[in-house]
């Protein structure tokens, strides 16, 4: 059972049931997460910084090269709402997508 870390986030760990659901949907049932577009590829809100375990990551789709491309996804950073894990991954929530009510780390 893949496990997602949210490292600044007091280290909040996620055991996933369903590889099948998005990485922004795994996150969303453990705590909030900015995803401002509906889950749909054409924001930037829901990107995560990824720490570790990104081999266990699906392929990057056509808007987060696009969105690479154009400089708003750094080459560490994931649109959540793209990506499938398969495995364990640590990730950190970007500094500019940091909710007020949440409290993090850094
Ligand atoms: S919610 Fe907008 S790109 Fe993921």
């Amino acid at each position: 059972m893949p496990t997602v870390v949210i490292a600044n986030l007091q280290s909040k760990t996620i055991h996933c049931e369903d590889k099948r659901e998005s990485l922004l949907d795994i996150l969303l049932s453990a705590t909030d997460w900015m995803h401002a577009c509906g889950k749909k590829g054409r924001c930037t809100t829901c990107k995560a910084r990824i720490l570790s375990g990104k081999e266990h990551l699906s392929e990057k789709t056509r808007p987060e090269l696009q969105y690479t491309k154009l400089n708003k996804l750094r080459e560490d950073e994931r649109l959540t709402c793209q990506t499938l894990i398969s495995g364990d991954v640590k990730v950190a929530v970007p500094k500019e997508t940091q909710l007020p009510h949440l409290n993090y780390s850094e």
